[in-house]
């Protein structure tokens, strides 16, 4: 009988290497979509922000048209940045020697440039990055070749509609950061697996979700984790939830965008998301974002908000940077993964699907 030999982890190398970590910047991190922010910072025609991708830095801002662009944050002309934080503004003024641009990114006027012979203002723009607006989350790709997000991640947005029903009239209300000592992927793919929490998360494992029907499966096609799971029984939840407000009212699902976002749908229609930014080989930091309608005070967002940093990210924080000093050991030799073909919560095939992106992404 021919028995394949188990599945080993990836070698320590792809979590502290810091060439990898460079390979991945120029590479993963600049075709993939990124999340930048939210809609309702931006909602008035001239806001914008700034923000980092792959060591890039670039600006979200909305225009005349309502329609959101983003933008390398630098100017055609000498290359000094264009906007630093977050505002407001009329037009983009370089504040170098005042080159202004519409907010479509269109240069129209600078000092003097009419005195320059065949000087065509019409051929100058700034650098435009592909932009979608996925349920008001703002993701960016910096290859300009980038497929767009629905066929990344098939069917997601539909499915999100149907189980965050009012996610249209969400604002973020409370934006959790959590720096990590570990590789970015150590961060994620502690996340992207539940074999790990019935003996590390008491509080999610027996309040939120029951640990025996967690699973979680890629999706046939594109590059998409989905969790499942039920809830508790209504008396064993930390919060109230009313099970006939809808269909989904009382399932827990999430859906981990490849290869730094995650929504998640707590029972009651809850939305809250992970975002992970890396900083280095060594260091990521994990945003927990809660939301409520308008942005409004929400006391049960707001309690879950708090429950979750003190228990789950807590938990989560010791173990990842355990696993990180681990990597660094001498006596590290990559393990077998469990893989159980029923799939379930004491099975990581999920980490199996994320370490195939992982070598695809940095092996080519
Ligand atoms: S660098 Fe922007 S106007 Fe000169
Ligand atoms: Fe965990």
């Amino acid at each position: 009988m021919n028995i394949a030999a188990p599945l080993r982890s990836l070698e320590a190398r792809y979590y502290t290497d810091p060439s990898v970590y460079q390979n991945e910047r120029t590479g993963l991190l600049s075709r993939t979509w990124q999340f930048s922010g939210h809609v309702s910072q931006i909602p008035n025609v001239g806001d914008y922000f700034s923000f980092e991708v792959a060591g890039q830095s670039l600006f979200c801002i909305r225009g005349r048209d309502e329609v959101i662009r983003t933008f390398y944050n630098v100017c055609q002309h000498r290359a000094h940045e264009m906007v630093t934080g977050s505002g407001n503004t009329r037009v983009v003024v370089c504040p170098y020697h005042a080159w202004t641009y519409e907010l479509t990114g269109q240069l129209r006027a600078g000092p003097n440039i009419k005195s320059v012979p065949g000087f065509n203002r019409e051929e100058i723009c700034l650098t435009e990055v592909l932009t979608e607006d996925f349920h008001g989350f703002i993701f960016v790709n910096l290859d300009p070749d980038a497929t767009s997000m629905d066929k990344w991640y098939p069917g997601v947005r539909e499915e999100i509609a149907a189980y965050v029903p009012q996610i249209a009239t969400l604002a973020p209300l409370e934006w959790v950061e959590v720096p990590e000592n570990c590789n970015w992927k150590v961060s994620v793919e502690n996340y992207s697996e539940c074999y790990h929490c019935p003996m590390n998360h008491p509080t999610f494992a027996t309040g939120v979700i029951k640990p025996e029907t967690y699973d979680i499966q890629p999706l046939k096609s594109g590059y998409v984790l989905r969790h499942t799971t039920e809830c508790q029984s209504p008396e064993a939840m930390t919060y109230p939830i009313d099970l006939d407000a809808n269909e989904h009212a009382g399932e827990y699902r999430s859906w981990f965008l490849w290869p730094m976002f995650s929504f998640q749908c707590y029972p009651g229609n809850v939305l809250n998301t992970y975002h992970w930014r890396a900083h280095g080989p060594k260091t990521c930091t994990v945003w927990r974002g809660w939301y409520s309608e308008g942005g409004v005070e929400d006391e049960v967002a707001r309690k879950l908000a708090v429950q979750d940093r003190e228990t789950t990210v807590e938990e989560d924080i010791t173990l990842v940077e355990s696993v990180q000093r681990g990597l660094n050991s001498h006596g590290y030799v990559p393990g077998p993964l469990v893989i159980d073909p029923e799939g379930g919560v004491n099975s990581e095939h999920s980490i199996a699907k994320l370490h195939q992106w992982m070598r695809e992404a940095i092996d080519g």
